[in-house]
């Protein structure tokens, strides 16, 4: 009988037996590294740090969120603003695939140069790698299991390569877990609800939620969408009936009129779809009401758009990200 209780023993008993030893985590605020952490820092206290990389391409809900968690847990995080290295790096780059490899890319770098340079100035050695890695992702990495093959529709890797490369050995303490079981270990952790619940965000972010080339002023558009979107579903308290809901960015421009003149500005398209593992979706059918003011806060509120469409694709044979 696998218990609450009993999972959380599991997991406790594997960061004990790493001892008295400095532990890293790259810290997204997601669930899993939320839970891998909360329940890392009770046994491991202040040997444990959290490392959070700010690519610039977040959003308005996941910075709020950092502020939070920095102010009402006991973690210990750190937040490497690493917003221009990236831009830079993605300058004029629009091809999906180069944009995940150069974003992984520079992940692995900074999160590497931070982390050494830490070492120096705090006089530490790390020796562990905290990772939230779940049990699916155990299955989907094991050669046997899926007979050596795989088959890359969108490259998924986020922090891939970084053990190896920092002579790292891993700590994942929810390697034996699925979702459902980490979500109900992190309220059992005291976690708030809306922290456990919150919807999957990809490794690449809103890099992939922008068409082509990334520029600040498209960041800033998906930005303050997003953000009403996310306002609007919370207030209408439909946040829970979707599996991920987000807007996309356009680089195309159509016609439109705002105050009295001609406007020819972008496009945000709404995304929302239901799932229970993201490897099929159809798309949310949401009350016209609840467009339309989505609709009417977009193009009021956020400078540069002019139209929103509602995309109404199920996967197959869209994916769920447009890139
Ligand atoms: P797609 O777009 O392939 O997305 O239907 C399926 C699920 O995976 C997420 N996704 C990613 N997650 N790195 C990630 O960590 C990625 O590069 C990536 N691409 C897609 C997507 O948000 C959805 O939940």
């Amino acid at each position: 009988d696998w218990n609450a209780s009993e999972m959380l023993e599991e997991a406790f008993e594997m960061v004990r037996e790493i001892g008295d030893k400095k532990v890293l985590c790259a810290f997204s605020g997601g669930v899993d590294s939320l839970v891998a952490a909360t329940l890392s820092e009770r046994i491991l206290g202040k040997n444990l740090h959290c490392f959070f990389v700010d690519n610039g391409l977040l959003r308005i809900q996941d910075y709020n969120h950092i502020q939070k968690l920095k102010r009402e847990t006991n973690l210990n995080i750190e937040i490497v603003d690493a917003k221009d290295d990236f831009l830079n790096a993605l300058k004029s780059v629009d091809e999906p695939e180069q944009k995940r490899k150069i974003i992984g890319r520079m992940f692995i770098e900074i999160f590497e140069k931070k982390v050494h340079e830490y070492e120096k100035n705090h006089k530490i050695h790390f020796e562990y790698l905290l990772q939230g890695t779940l049990y699916p992702d155990v299955i989907e990495s094991s050669p046997h299991i899926n007979g050596g093959k795989s088959v890359t529709i969108k490259s998924h890797h986020n922090v891939g390569g970084l053990p190896e490369r920092m002579k790292l050995k891993l700590l994942e303490p929810l390697r034996h877990l699925f979702k459902d079981e980490v979500r109900e270990m992190g309220l059992s952790l005291g976690l708030k609800r809306d922290w456990v619940y919150r919807h999957p965000f990809p490794g690449p972010g809103l890099g992939v939620r922008i068409l082509g080339a990334i520029e600040p002023e498209a960041i800033r558009m998906v930005q303050e969408s997003d953000q009403i979107l996310f306002e609007e579903l919370i207030e209408a308290k439909l946040y829970q009936s979707t599996w991920q809901a987000f807007t996309v960015f356009l680089p195309i421009k159509t016609v439109g009129v705002k105050g009295d003149g001609r406007a020819y500005e972008h496009v945000i398209c709404l995304r929302m779809v239901n799932s229970s593992d993201g490897m099929t979706a159809n798309w949310s059918h949401f009350p016209h009401e609840f467009l339309e003011t989505v609709s009417r806060r977009i193009t009021n509120e956020v400078k540069g758009i002019t139209r929103v469409v509602y995309d109404i694709t199920s996967k197959p044979p869209g994916t769920i990200e447009w890139e």
